[in-house]
């Protein structure tokens, strides 16, 4: 994909085209209606955005070091990293902050983010080059289709998802990420003992998350004392975080250990 338009120098930005969206959600539950083709619900909307020209740049020219493919069928972290180390999956990492935060302080593990806004994954490629940071991989595409994409034997020592889009209005609830199909998805790729590090500044999301987390025999609640015993659970302050507490929102850090359980799997 070249991000690269010949007008840019000229614009500053590049406008981007919509982007079709892909075949299904496997979220979404069927539509009980036979012949109504399947309506997509996701949680995030897709915006004709504005990339900027270093952002455009650095996607073409650093993509082939650090983009996992957005069409793969199939995705191999292990030639992607070339390395037997702990790993790490960040879901809607925005313009990277805590990536790039984790990956700097870790730089025994890997870290594959993702995230479906060009222009964030076009700023964290300049950053990590900046910050000479080899332990990252990232990929633009929705992470249902990503998780469905992984081979089986794929591991997350970690999975952190930081300030999700709250979706706050009722009619809306079904649009947020975190529901039980999706939570059974991740526990497929994280092994007993992994870590579920879940943030959020809007407590009706906190309380949602927790019900649907807590209701899931795989997962097990453990208390932030204990948790942050793991380098792998911290994280620092992010955009969305700030723009929270600046309107007077109470933040909430929520964590659980994927469990070993008999017959839960
Ligand atoms: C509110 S922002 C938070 C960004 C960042 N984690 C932070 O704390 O600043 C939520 C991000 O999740 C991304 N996102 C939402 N749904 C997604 C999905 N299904 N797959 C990948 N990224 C998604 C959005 O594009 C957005 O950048």
């Amino acid at each position: 994909m070249n991000y690269t338009r010949s007008s840019a120098k000229y614009n500053q930005t590049v406008r981007l085209r919509r982007i079709p969206a892909p075949a299904m959600n496997p979220t979404t539950p069927p539509d009980d209606t036979p012949d109504r083709p399947r309506r997509q619900l996701r949680s995030f909307v897709r915006r004709a955005g504005r990339l900027t020209v270093g952002q455009a740049r650095a996607l073409d020219r650093l993509g082939p070091r650090y983009l996992l493919d957005p069409e793969a069928t199939a995705l191999d972290l292990d030639a992607a990293f070339d390395r037997e180390a702990p790993r790490v999956l960040e879901i809607g990492f925005g313009s990277g902050e805590a990536l790039l935060a984790l990956a700097g302080r870790c730089p025994w593990a890997d870290f594959v983010g993702v995230e479906v806004h060009e222009p964030g994954v076009g700023h964290l490629l300049m950053e990590l080059e900046r910050a000479g940071l080899d332990n990252v991989r990232a990929i633009c595409r929705d992470v249902v289709e990503v998780l469905v994409a992984l081979a089986p034997d794929t591991a997350f020592d970690a999975v952190n998802i930081f300030f999700p889009d709250p979706w706050p209005k009722k009619r809306h609830h079904k649009r947020r990420l975190i529901q039980p199909p999706f939570i059974e998805r991740l526990a497929g790729v994280q092994p007993p003992g992994a870590l579920l590090h879940f943030a959020t500044d809007w407590q009706p999301y906190a309380a949602h998350v927790a019900e649907v987390v807590d209701a899931d025999a795989r997962y097990v609640r453990i208390e932030r004392e204990k948790a942050e015993r793991d380098p792998l659970a911290w994280r620092p302050q992010t955009r969305f975080e700030r723009r929270g507490l600046r309107r007077g929102h109470e933040v909430s850090d929520l964590y659980w250990r994927r469990t070993d359980v008999p017959g839960a799997d």
